[in-house]
């Protein structure tokens, strides 16, 4: 392969610096940034990147080590400026693409050591055991020692986790280890391994866990050990995350996006006094809601809805939230089950809600409140309610990927 010099025109959805070849073609350069000339060998549309013949001023030195190796960030040489106006480009033309224009706040930032879920995989070698993230593109693990987007409880861990998870490795299985960072200490989640069958091997890991500030272990869907509650709190409200269940990976995102929404709502009037969260999961949003509304949570998965039913038991002085359980793709709520809402919020997975949305675009609800950790479904969602006669209010992207090219958002759509 040639190696030739390109200058970096801007930087792609997927974080990589673009060139254009010299025949003509956009060439992905990872790691560059626009403004840069760089040494690059070409290979299929894509550039090795080889040295920087001339930097950025944008270019900062990366806060972690394994940076350029561990597939887990994407964008840590990026001054923040520019990282956050990126950020908001990115749905600026998502929106774009669906013919939509509306101005995009700017984005709420985050901070270093705050991502409190982590999904790490472990493998065996000779001699030790390798937890990390896989190199970008690749099935090759990278054996981290620190992250600095993670809560550093989770840091602080990895050593421990090592000699938990080797009994459960054999040469060939990659084990795949959650953990959350509780009130109670360490949710750890351990799947991809044999089920723990003899008590003498659980005994051992009983005792493997004494390193660890622990409060829950289960291993291939079995509860090893429950030292303590894993408590988590939604706007100071308690509940108890069910092993791996979703939650929003960082806790000051949460609260910030739950602050948001409670603002947003509360500034509307509550003539009928009843919301709705759709893809409600564990009540994230449901339980804050309940401060104002009556509320009615829709989810389909039973495990998040009795954690929720748990929570609602555990918290006190909110008006009264219902359960329905539901796949909001089989069977959408209709516009007629959507009559008699002043509020709807929708926080459906990465591929969107788009048969409830047709549903919703038909419905008087006055408010609707979108959250999404896919700009492009969400562009997609957007287009039918606006075809519906909703406006897009308001649009606020939140950083809960720190250094990762995903953004989070929360829309706001009234009628
Ligand atoms: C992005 S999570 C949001 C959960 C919750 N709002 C939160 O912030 O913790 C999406 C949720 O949608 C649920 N879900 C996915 N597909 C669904 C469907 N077809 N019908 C109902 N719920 C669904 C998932 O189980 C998950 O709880």
């Amino acid at each position: 392969m040639a190696e030739t010099n390109l200058k970096i025109e801007s930087l792609g959805a997927g974080g990589d610096g673009v060139a254009t070849s010299h025949e003509g073609m956009p060439v992905f350069v990872p790691l560059a940034l626009p403004g840069e000339t760089v040494a690059v060998e070409i290979d299929d549309g894509r550039g090795k990147l080889l040295w920087i013949v001339e930097p950025s001023s944008d270019r900062i030195k990366p806060v972690c080590s394994h940076f350029t190796q561990c597939g887990g960030c994407t964008l840590q040489h990026l001054r923040a400026p520019v990282y956050e106006d990126w950020k908001r480009e990115q749905l600026a033309l998502s929106l774009a693409a669906r013919g939509l224009e509306t101005k995009v706040s700017p984005l709420e930032v985050g901070a270093i050591g705050m991502r409190r879920r982590a999904v790490l995989s472990a493998t065996r070698t000779k001699k030790s055991v390798m937890i990390g993230y896989f190199k970008r593109s690749s099935h090759e693990l990278v054996d981290i020692h620190q992250c600095p987007v993670l809560s550093p409880d989770i840091v602080e861990a990895l050593p421990a986790l090592r000699k938990l998870v080797r009994p459960l490795l054999s040469r060939k299985n990659i084990a795949r280890i959650s953990v959350l960072s509780t009130q109670g200490g360490l949710d750890v989640v351990i799947d991809e391994v044999e089920p723990v069958e003899e008590a003498s091997q659980r005994v051992k890991l009983v005792e493997l866990c004494a390193g660890l500030s622990l409060a829950r272990l289960t291993v291939s869907g079995e509860m090893i050990i429950e030292k303590d509650r894993p408590y988590i709190s939604f706007d100071g409200l308690k509940a108890v995350s069910p092993p791996g269940g979703f939650l929003q990976a960082s806790q000051v995102i949460q609260d910030k996006m739950i602050a948001h929404i409670q603002e947003l709502v509360s500034a509307g009037k509550a003539h009928k006094g009843r919301a709705l969260d759709l893809y409600s999961g564990m009540g994230t949003f449901s339980l804050p809601l309940a401060r104002y509304f009556k509320v009615l949570a829709v989810e389909y998965d039973k495990t998040a809805l009795s954690a929720l039913r748990h929570a609602i038991g555990l918290s006190e002085g909110l008006k009264p939230v219902e359960i329905l359980e539901r796949d909001l793709t089989i069977m959408p709520l209709s516009a007629f089950e959507l009559r008699d809402y002043d509020v709807a919020l929708f926080d459906p997975p990465r591929s969107g809600a788009r048969a409830q949305v047709a549903e919703l675009a038909k419905s008087d609800i006055p408010r609707l409140i979108a959250i999404s950790c896919s700009p492009a479904s969400f562009a997609r969602d957007a287009r039918i309610l606006i075809d519906g006669g909703y406006e897009l209010r308001s649009l606020t992207p939140f950083d809960q990927f720190l250094y990762s090219t995903h953004v989070e958002l929360v829309g706001e759509f009234v009628k």
